[in-house]
């Protein structure tokens, strides 16, 4: 059986990016398997959030989920850090993993920055706890994102050698999981940045709170070339704002680029932000309407939260009880 498990940071608002690239795609996989989906609240620690923003952002995080519709009965959606587990085996872990190979974390270093000697510990063993993550439900496969792939291929190492070190396929060595037409939401400002919570201009990211008018607004703001749009996906290259707003459309309405260009060939890219403000407002309002109804009940949330951690746990204790009986840790 296949066993799915993903996560998204609440480390910032929840965003087009996030819903086109990661979370409408394990709706589709919660029909045919056993799927976990956590909300990576430890991982958001890295940054050092402010206290309260962290607690509304993970609440909010579970109400995208919901929203978008992931079914908590069918599935597991929780909070990392109501897991102890994940922080435990993280540290087993970071045991068997050579500096080496965090050491060529590109994603660190581009967070870093030229002043690595600032950058703190949790930033450098973030894909540990990664590793951590999947591993402790002996997950199989893992749907991420292009940005995720070396973390991944570092999970399946870490695994690798874990098993090998004490003679035992303990972890199954997790896969990444690809969707048919991969969606990478770039930034609305910039298209040559993905979508992201981090960056400080809003105008640069559709967020999944916005209402009508904030969509309209951002999309008629959105960098363009000056050339009308082209009739076919090849006159899209080097054109990586045009690209980038064909593709969202082809997203949205769950078609192919050819298909979300095809009758707006030549036209201007003003009448081309129309179709996409209807499109994307008539697609986003009721999952904007449903996270917000969800959110406006806090307990409801905190309810699920809850529900999904004790499910959870149940399978990450056993997990934990077998890693620490093989390594000598004494299970009394
Ligand atoms: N690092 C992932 C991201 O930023 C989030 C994440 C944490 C994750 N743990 C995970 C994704 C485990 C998949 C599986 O997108």
């Amino acid at each position: 059986m296949k066993r799915i498990f993903s996560g998204v940071q609440p480390t910032g608002d929840f965003h087009l990016g996030n819903y086109l690239g990661a979370v409408r795609n394990w709706v589709a996989l919660q029909r045919d398997f056993d799927c976990i989906y956590c909300i990576v609240d430890l991982h958001a620690l890295t940054v050092q959030p402010e206290p309260v923003r962290l607690a509304s952002r993970t609440r909010e995080v579970a109400a995208a989920y919901i929203a978008a519709g992931v079914d908590p009965k069918r599935c597991i959606i929780f909070n990392q850090s109501m897991v102890s587990g994940h922080a435990e085996l993280s540290w087993v872990l970071s045991c068997h993993t050579p500096l080496g190979w965090l050491n060529r974390m590109t994603q660190f270093k581009d967070k870093a920055g030229k002043h690595k000697d600032n950058a703190v510990l949790g930033l450098y063993g973030y894909p540990v706890l990664m590793a951590a993550d999947i591993l402790l439900y002996k997950a199989t496969h893992v749907p991420v994102g292009e940005d995720q792939k070396q973390h991944l291929e570092l999970s399946r190492d870490i695994a690798g050698a874990f098993n090998h070190h004490y003679g035992k396929d303990v972890f199954p060595l997790p896969e990444p999981q690809i969707f048919g037409v991969a969606t990478r939401i770039m930034s609305l400002r910039d298209a040559t940045k993905k979508m992201s919570s981090s960056d400080p201009s809003d105008a640069s990211r559709i967020n999944m709170t916005d209402d009508a008018d904030t969509i309209a607004a951002k999309v008629r703001k959105a960098k363009t070339d000056p050339e009308p749009l082209p009739g076919d996906v090849k006159g899209l290259e080097n054109r990586p704002e045009a690209a980038n707003l064909v593709a969202i459309y082809a997203a949205l309405a769950e078609t192919t680029k050819e298909q979300a260009l095809a009758p707006h060939a030549g036209a201007q890219f003003s009448s081309f932000k129309n179709a996409l403000v209807d499109l994307a407002v008539s697609k986003l309002a009721p999952i904007t309407s449903e996270m917000k109804r969800l959110m406006s009940d806090p307990a409801s949330i905190d309810a699920i939260l809850r529900d999904g951690a004790e499910r959870a746990s149940a399978i990450a204790d056993k997990t934990l009880r077998e890693v620490k009986d093989l390594i000598g840790l004494v299970v009394p």
